[in-house]
Formats: structure tokens, C-alpha cells, sequence
């Protein structure tokens, strides 16, 4: 039977690609992200080269009632969604240079709450009918700390830590959980978090494109792998970043905003 992907952040960059590369293997889509315009030019584009059937909804996983929504709009689609693709992210603003708590808050949501309960309402029914696949897409910045804007790193080091326990707990029942965890990664990220200074000067060998990153993740998820560095250069920088004698070696070369 056909597959059906749900992946949010799909209007751009990584979840485009993941839109892609699950599109080439003959899965349904379902795309979610704020820009209806893009998700519609997204969706027509892949439909045509693919000739698979590619839906799209408007959301903004920022306001609590999202994940709700989303679960009401594939029941009434009458959906079974056999891939979970949690990518929509952003840099976010930095604890205490925005005064006000309200984005934070909205920040939090998007990044952590919205993902947590897209599983909650989706990964059950993969385990019913024994096969499911869910991919958050984390960050090398959650593998370690940095003198960055204070939650988008521990924001990513929640999820793998949320995707390892899921992994255990789904041992054994066709479900796989992954965090996909890149360095740095040609998409439209850093221009709309206005850091293309730091882009611009960082050296081109630090810096994947969306292709392989996605590959990685899609790859380790068939595996089953939980926690996925992506990129030659991160996977070898993270079993020295997580060793304590090194930590400080590592921040230092990983910039933070
Ligand atoms: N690029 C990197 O270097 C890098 C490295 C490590 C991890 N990541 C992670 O990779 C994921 C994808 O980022 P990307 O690099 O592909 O960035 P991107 O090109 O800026 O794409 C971000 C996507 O997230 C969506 N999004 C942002 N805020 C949203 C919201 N409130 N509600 C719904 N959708 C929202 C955007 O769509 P709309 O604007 O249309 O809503 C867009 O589709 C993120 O979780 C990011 O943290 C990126």
C-alpha cells in the first residue's frame, strides 16, 4: 500500500528536500509550513516530476492549537501518516535581548512542544498498524553548548534526547524515531535569521548541502539509528565534542550566532 509523509517546514530549504527524496521513493505528502504560496509552488513542483499526490496545509507550529489542527485536517483527509518529518525550525530570537516573553514562548513551541505532540497524535497508530518512520530534525548545536542565543541549542538537545527515549520505547514494533543532527547547511536558515555575516565568513568546508543532510537522515531511519551527526566533518567533530577534555576546543570553533 501507498505511504504518506507528513513533513513540516516544507516551504523550504531541508523539508523541501525531504519532500523530495520521499517523493523519489513514491510516498504521498503532506506539507505543512506558514506560506501557502510556496507550499502550493512546492507541492505542484513535485506532484509533475514525481506523479505522486502532494497536498499541503497552512499552519504555524508557533500557536498551540497547530498540532491540533493538523491531526482534525488529516482525520478529515482520511490520512494515515507512515512518516513523520518534524524539520520546521528557526534560529529564534536570543533570551534576553527580546524583552518580551511572548516569542519566546512561540519559540518554544515551535521547537519543542509542536514536535513533541505531533507524535503524540501520530505515532501511535503507526505502532497499530506496526510501521512508522519519524525524523526530528535536531542540530549539531544541540550536541553541545555555545555562547549562542541561549535556547536554540538546548531546544535541539531536546529532541534527541525526546527521539532516544522514543527510539527504546518503540523497540521492536516497525516504528523507527531519528534525529537527524547537521552542522551547518546551505538553506534559506541563516538570511532569515540575518546571521549571513557569520555565514559569509565561515570556511566553505563547515558548510553541507540539503541533499546529503536529508540523505543521512533518511538513511539512518531505515536503520533505525537514533541519533543521526550529519556530515563528514560534524561526525567526527562530535564524539570529541561530547568528550569533556576537548569541549572547550570544539566551542570555540562553532560560532554561536
Ligand atoms: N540550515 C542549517 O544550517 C541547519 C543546521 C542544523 C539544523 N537545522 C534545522 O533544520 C530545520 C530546517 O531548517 P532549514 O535549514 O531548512 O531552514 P529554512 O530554509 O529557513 O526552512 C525552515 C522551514 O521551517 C518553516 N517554519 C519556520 N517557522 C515556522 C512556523 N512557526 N510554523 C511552521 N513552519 C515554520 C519555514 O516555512 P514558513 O516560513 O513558510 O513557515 C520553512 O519551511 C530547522 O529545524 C533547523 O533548526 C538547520
Amino acid at each position: 500500500m501507498k505511504k504518506t509523509a507528513l513533513i513540516t517546514g516544507a516551504s523550504a530549504g531541508l523539508g523541501v528536500e525531504f519532500a523530495r527524496q520521499l517523493a523519489a521513493q513514491g510516498l504521498d505528502l503532506l506539507l505543512v509550513a506558514r506560506r501557502k504560496e510556496k507550499l502550493e509552488e512546492v507541492s505542484k513542483s513535485i506532484s509533475e516530476e514525481f506523479g505522486v499526490d502532494v497536498r499541503n496545509v497552512s499552519a504555524d507550529l508557533s500557536d498551540p492549537a497547530a498540532p491540533r489542527t493538523l491531526l482534525t485536517h488529516v482525520e478529515a483527509e482520511g490520512l494515515a501518516i507512515d512518516y513523520l518529518i518534524n524539520n520546521a525550525g528557526s534560529a529564534g530570537p536570543s533570551l534576553f535581548e527580546e524583552e518580551d516573553w511572548a516569542p519566546q514562548a512561540r519559540f518554544l513551541e515551535l521547537m519543542m512542544t509542536s514536535v513533541t505532540q505531533l507524535c503524540h497524535h501520530f505515532v501511535p497508530p503507526m505502532r497499530e498498524r506496526g510501521f512508522g518512520r519519524v525524523v526530528n530534525v535536531s542540530s549539531f548545536a544541540g550536541r553541545l553548548a555555545r555562547p549562542a542565543g541561549a535556547h536554540y541549542g538546548p531546544s535541539k538537545a531536546y529532541l534527541v534526547a525526546l527521539t532516544e527515549e522514543l527510539a527504546l520505547i518503540l523497540r521492536g514494533s516497525g516504528v523507527h524515531a531519528s534525529a537527524l543532527c547537521p552542522g551547518f547547511t546551505h538553506t534559506e536558515f541563516h538570511e532569515t535569521a540575518g546571521m549571513m555575516a557569520m555565514k559569509n565568513a565561515l570556511p566553505g568546508f563547515m558548510w553541507y548541502d540539503a541533499a546529503t543532510v536529508v540523505r543521512d537522515g533518511l538513511r539512518a531511519v531505515e536503520r533505525g539509528k537514533p541519533i543521526m551527526v550529519s556530515g563528514r566533518l560534524y561526525r567526527w567533530l562530535d564524539p570529541v565534542a561530547q568528550s569533556k577534555l576537548f569541549r572547550p576546543f570544539i566551542k570555540s570553533m562553532i560560532p554561536g550566532r
